[in-house]
């Protein structure tokens, strides 16, 4: 893959120089879901799949960016002195967005780059194709500067350019794992506190597969806007009554003590999931560190119950490709996993029933819904790096 984007690079902006090619990952979240900006756990894991970059630095200050994944935008060109969000500039917002981060945070970018980029992640799929983008261009810029950046301000940066540039309130985890993944294992991370460890993904006879839905609903962002407002009204709520800071800090118990002191239905669901989420991912990692994966499945459809029918941001595609996966035999657990409204499952799947999955879901997911999913069978990567 490297190779053919190098190709490209050359042809578009010449051979010469000292040319640099860089990957970052995609993830896929396996428990953990709307609990990022509520202060609790997620448990994501970086893919083999990504977004690569080409760089060549630039002696002015100009940028120069093409995507081969939106060849017919062409070559988008613009300047460090003109790092503003605009709407015509399309993808190239994200890397832009991150540079500015940088220079919010005193980074000074002393040269402009000619920047060439290929993304193999599904598009729209909600397997953190941004996020990579902008840990991708947050690892370009530490290197090419040289700037004393660890991996997790990265992911920082990366989160602020999203929040603070491109509109978008998203919690960490996309941007961790992205810049923290590790081979074979998925990141358990407390995002109150950014404490993290490693866990091994064991899953003896069985494989992570993804099925791709490929819908995306429209409401996304703004439905995305409204539960985190929704969260912090029932936590400010809740803080009437008990001392917390996060809705992660209470136990299910907890919660149920003090629930009526949020004072509508709906918040109630909201705020109930957030808490319930974050401590069946803190059991469900406890059930896959002591080998039994079977309990970790149970806990990632309860996982989908809760985000279904507390949260709501599930929708008739997913429940289709979910509710036809717990009907077959081999099956672990199955879940909507990401942001929500389409995008993507997750599910841990029996070596021998992998096919028999891909297989059935297919078929019946076409005569459902009338067009095809897609299946990854996924391989645990390593967060960002350079290649060359
Ligand atoms: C999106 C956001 C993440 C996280 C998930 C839901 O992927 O970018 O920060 O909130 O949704 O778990």
């Amino acid at each position: 893959m490297a190779e053919q984007i190098l190709e490209k690079f050359k042809e578009l902006y010449g051979s010469e120089g000292d040319i640099r090619i860089y990957f970052a990952p995609g993830r896929v979240n396996l428990i953990g879901e709307h609990t990022d900006y509520n202060g609790g756990h997620v448990f994501p894991c970086a893919l083999t799949i990504g977004t690569y970059g080409v760089v060549r630095n630039r002696e002015d200050r100009k940028l120069r960016f093409y995507s081969m994944n939106f060849e017919k935008a062409g070559m988008i060109e613009t300047s460090l002195d003109d790092l503003v969000p605009e709407k015509e500039a399309g993808w190239t917002n994200y890397p832009k967005g991150v540079m500015w981060a940088f220079e919010k945070r005193g980074f000074k970018l002393t040269h402009g780059m000619d920047i060439l980029v290929y993304g193999n992640i599904p598009n729209g799929s909600g397997l953190s194709s941004s996020a990579s983008l902008e840990v991708l261009t947050g690892l370009i810029i530490k290197d090419t500067f040289g700037f004393d950046t660890s991996m997790v301000d990265i992911a920082l940066i990366g989160q602020d350019s999203e929040n603070n540039f491109n509109g978008c309130n998203c919690g960490i985890m996309d941007q961790f794992a992205s810049a923290m993944g590790r081979k074979d294992h998925a990141i358990f991370l407390d995002t109150n506190t950014l404490k993290f460890e490693y866990a091994p993904v064991v899953l003896k006879n069985a494989k992570i597969v993804i099925t791709n839905s490929k819908v995306k609903h429209s409401l996304v962002n703004s439905a995305y806007n409204d539960r985190r407002n929704e969260c912090e009204t029932a936590l400010k709520e809740l803080q009437k009554e008990v001392d917390i800071q996060t809705l992660g800090d209470l136990t299910e118990e907890e919660f149920e003590a003090h629930k009526s002191a949020i004072k509508d239905e709906t918040r109630r669901k909201r705020a109930r999931h957030a808490v319930y989420e974050n401590q069946r991912t803190i059991r469900a990692v406890a059930a896959l560190q002591a080998g039994d994966v079977k309990l970790f499945g149970e806990l990632m459809n309860a996982s989908h119950v809760s985000l279904r029918d507390d949260y709501e941001v599930s929708c008739k595609e997913i429940d289709i490709l979910v509710d036809l996966a717990w009907q077959i035999p081999g099956v672990i657990g199955s879940r909507i996993t990401g942001g929500g409204f389409g995008g993507c499952t997750v599910s841990i799947v029996e070596n021998d029933a992998v096919d028999t999955f891909i297989e059935t879901i297919g078929k019946a997911y076409k005569e459902k819904v009338g067009h095809e999913a897609e299946f990854y069978v996924v391989d645990i990567g390593d967060g960002a790096y350079k290649i060359a």
